[in-house]
Parts: structure tokens; sequence; C-alpha cells
């Protein structure tokens, strides 16, 4: 038995089942099988469940009850899931292995998984779409704006810029790619907590900071790996550009940063749900500072 575990670790297994729940639920069960199948296996297999995290410590921070989160959280992970199987494409960066297990291509086919991407992003906006709430039609412009203008743009400067850009394109392709949907994730939670402006502005700059750091994350755990992909495909990355120490002074002073922007969330919301500001900066340090 382990003596201590941290707050994120007790914070996801609380909400885990709850997440995981809403999301085959959202994903839904219908015809033709092998594309639920292959719906089913790219959103519900082992991963982190990081952004569904972010939304319900964000709603919780809002002051809102957490649970309302679940249905954005559940859209947010749909929209994770379609971009880590069309990230893994052949076209893409081709990889064969996604959380311990073969991609949704290698397993489904191409075609399959192309279109098992498709129908969970526009998954995700019809269902959320479907809620008779005030937060719904925000939550869809916010979930498909992160994708639209974030996530796919940074994809497409991730194929085209090689090497080692400049600290400011290596934010800006990271922030794209990454930290879109992490800032939605973030925003998305307060907005299902009924937050204010200011409120989800600060929810916004928190989740902008570790957003990018999250992506330095994963590029310094790529480059520790041995034969890890970034380098062989000469993709553009902070290790890379700075090496691993450079890279991790920098994902830290993102932590700082975005730690610093909670405290622009107003004082009661604070005290509120006892002190769930610790879990969002909780997650921001173990944005960094995780194995995998
Ligand atoms: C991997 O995301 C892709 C990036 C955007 C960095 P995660 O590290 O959140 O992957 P899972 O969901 O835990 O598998
Ligand atoms: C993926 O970045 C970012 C996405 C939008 C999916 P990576 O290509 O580095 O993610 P991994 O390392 O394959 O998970
Ligand atoms: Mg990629
Ligand atoms: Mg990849
Ligand atoms: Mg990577």
């Amino acid at each position: 038995m382990q003596a201590t575990t941290s707050p994120v670790t007790q914070f996801a297994a609380s909400w885990l089942p709850e997440i995981d729940r809403t999301l085959a639920e959202a994903i839904g069960n219908g015809e033709p099988k092998e594309l639920y199948e292959a719906m089913h296996y790219a959103a519900l297999g082992p991963g982190k469940r990081m952004r569904p995290l972010l939304a319900i410590a964000s709603c919780q921070a809002a002051g809102g009850a957490p649970d309302a989160a679940l249905p954005v959280a559940a859209a947010l992970e749909m929209a994770h899931a379609f971009s880590l199987v069309h990230d893994d494409l052949p076209c893409m960066d081709d990889d064969d292995m996604r959380r311990g297990r073969p991609t949704v291509h290698k397993a489904f086919g191409e075609a399959v998984a192309l279109l098992a991407g498709d129908a969970l992003m526009a998954g995700a906006c019809a269902y959320l779409a479907r809620f008779d709430q005030p937060w719904a039609a925000p939550a869809v412009a916010e979930l498909a704006g992160s994708v639209a203008d974030g996530m796919i743009p940074g994809q497409v400067l991730d194929m085209i810029w090689e090497g080692h850009p400049d600290e400011a394109d290596l934010d800006r392709l990271h922030s794209l790619k990454t930290g879109r949907l992490i800032v939605a994730a973030c925003r998305m939670g307060g907005l299902a907590a009924g937050a204010s402006r200011p409120v989800l502005e600060a929810l916004a700059h928190y989740g902008a900071h570790v957003g990018l750091a999250f992506q330095i994350a994963d590029d310094i755990l790529d480059a520790q790996e041995p034969g890890g992909s970034d380098e062989i495909k000469n993709k553009a990355t902070y290790p890379g550009r700075f090496g691993l120490d450079g890279a991790r002074d920098l994902a830290a002073k993102q932590i700082h940063l975005a730690t610093a922007a909670l405290s622009r969330i107003p004082a009661p919301l604070k005290a509120a749900e006892g002190g769930t500001l610790d879990v969002l900066e909780a997650i921001a340090r173990y944005a960094i500072e995780r194995d995998h």
C-alpha cells in the first residue's frame, strides 16, 4: 500500500470513474459497431484525463459544484482523443503505440481511425449543444474554437517547422497545439460554474501557462526516452532548442506564472469548497513533474 498519495492522485482517483462513465455515455453506442468500438478504444484507454480533471478543478475553484463540469469534461476528452488519433496517423507522427497499446489505426485500420477521430470531435460538440443550460452554447464555442483556431493550426506548424525555431516561435507552436485545449478545459470548467468574466480570464491565464509547460514536459519525456521519436523526426521542441536542463527551467517558470495567475481569483471563492485552488496548484506542478 502506498504510504502517501499526492493531492493530484487523490483528486484523480476520486473523479476518474465518474469521468469515464460520462465519457462512455457521451460517445454512446450505435452502428456500425466498428466505428463505436474505435471511438471507445480511442477515448477510454488508460490516459491521465488531465483536461477533464482541470475542468472539474476549475469549476470548483470558480465556486461551482464539481459534478456540474462532468459534461464539459467528457467533451474535452473526446476532443483530446480525436487529436491523438489523428496525431498518430501515418501522414502525421506515424506512431504505432499510444497509452501502451496499438494506436487506433493499427487496431482498426487507417480509414476507421480517421473517421472515428472525426466522429469524436463532431460528437463532442453535438453532445454539449444538447444540454439546455446557459453554459452549453459558450462551451461549444470554446471547445470548437480551441480546436479550429488552436490545436489544428498548431499541428500544421508542428509539421512544417522542423529543427530549432527561436523561443517565441516554440512558445507559439506549443501554446496553439496543446495550450489552447488546456485553456479551453479551464474556461469550460469556469463556464459550468457560471463564473464571472474576471474569473474566466484568470482561469485562462492559468491554463495558458499550464498548457505550455505541459507540452514542454511532453517533449522532455520524449527526449529522455531511448530512441525518442521527436529527435528522429527533427521536431521543434524545447529540449532540442535549450537542452534538457534549459527546457526544465522554462517549464518551471511557466508553472510559477500559472500559480501566480490563480491569485487573481477573488478571495471568497478561494475559501469555498475547502481550498480547491490547492488542486489547481497541484495539477500545475504535476504537469511538469509527471513521469508519463
Ligand atoms: C499527449 O497528451 C499529447 C499532448 C497534447 C501533449 P496527454 O499526455 O494528456 O495524453 P494522455 O491523455 O494522458 O494519454
Ligand atoms: C501532440 O503533440 C499534440 C496534439 C495536439 C495531439 P505530440 O505529437 O508531441 O504528442 P505525443 O507525444 O504524440 O503524445
Ligand atoms: Mg505530433
Ligand atoms: Mg505525436
Ligand atoms: Mg510528444
